[in-house]
């Protein structure tokens, strides 16, 4: 029973300044010790210094920007994150932008190569160099993981490991055209808000299982960005859209895939702290703190 945390202090993946602060912030609103009175053994050795990390030249490749500086990063990520998988820990990566995830499912999957991926977000993540509009590249891990699209030089470290059986999705509502056709062209299961709206979370949680895992029996990555929820919910994220999962919507998420006792590494991305009011940054820091209790263990009864 041992948590690592990976703190990674990383915006390279998108415009904004501040989601380099999130993991600080999370860890100093005392989430380590609230993950030790789950009765976790946390280990964590301060977040990672990716300033070390020097791109002296980092000119956009097609319109990707920060090419080098989030190839490096995220593949230092998958490093650490496949080393404290390979010792039997639960890597818990903070975010970070979720550009992070190239690096955490890369280092989940080179351990345990059937792991399923839930990714919960708002967002689908999966652009490729040809679709992508932003050339930010969080919105692109997926389909580098998937080994979607053109390969792009600089990425060629990233393995297509994950097959699109292997991973799900719940919260979309923001997914652009390219996307849409991503999704359909290779059959991948996306439980938007539409569905969660018609069949309610419990439903969807257990068809998305379904889906990924039948019989319950492979290990589960679960990747879950903060704007999956409704930005009343966690305001402070740099790409919020409004119809979102509620408060106890995503708990129940985690609580459910920390029921199946398949857990092996959890993500929490995009917790932005420059963005909004202090209220709002408190609000979802706090929010972030309990969707990781939840899902490693927290319980309401
Ligand atoms: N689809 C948009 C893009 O490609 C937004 C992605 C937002 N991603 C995120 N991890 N918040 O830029
Ligand atoms: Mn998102
Ligand atoms: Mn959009
Ligand atoms: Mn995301």
């Amino acid at each position: 029973k041992t948590l690592a945390i990976v703190g990674c202090p990383f915006s390279g993946g998108q415009p904004k300044a501040g989601v380099d602060q999130g993991p600080i912030h999370l860890v100093q609103a005392g989430l380590i010790p609230q993950l030790e009175d789950l009765g976790w053994k946390v280990i964590f050795d301060g977040h990672h210094q990716f300033e070390e990390i020097n791109v002296a030249q980092d000119p956009p490749i097609g319109i990707l920007k920060n090419p080098r500086m989030v190839s490096k990063v995220t593949k230092a990520v998958a490093q650490v994150v496949g080393e404290h998988a390979s010792k039997g820990q639960i890597p818990v990566t903070l975010g970070g932008d979720h550009s992070l995830a190239m690096g955490t499912i890369s280092g989940t999957l080179s351990k345990y190569p059937d792991a399923c991926v839930v990714w919960i977000d708002a967002h689908a993540d999966i652009n490729t160099s040809e679709t992508t509009e932003s050339g930010n590249i969080h919105g692109m891990p997926v389909s580098f993981l998937l080994g979607l699209g053109s390969k792009v030089e600089e990425f060629s470290w990233v393995k297509p490991l994950l097959k699109p059986e292997q991973l799900v999705y719940i919260g979309l509502r923001d997914v652009d055209a390219g996307e849409k056709k991503i999704l359909r062209d290779n059959n991948i299961k996306a439980f938007s808000m539409h569905e969660v709206d018609k069949y309610g979370i419990g439903k969807v949680v257990e068809m998305a299982l379904d889906h990924v895992n039948p019989n319950r029996d492979k290990p589960i990555h679960l990747s879950f960005d903060v704007d999956a929820l409704d930005p009343t919910v966690a305001p402070s994220t740099g790409t919020p859209v409004r119809g979102g999962l509620t408060f106890r919507e995503g708990h129940y998420i985690c609580e459910a895939i920390y029921e199946t006792g398949l857990l092996v590494a959890l993500d929490l991305m995009e917790v932005n702290p420059s963005l909004e009011n202090e209220e709002s940054v408190k609000q979802t820091v706090a929010v972030g703190c309990s969707l990781l209790r939840s899902a490693l263990g927290e319980t309401l009864l």
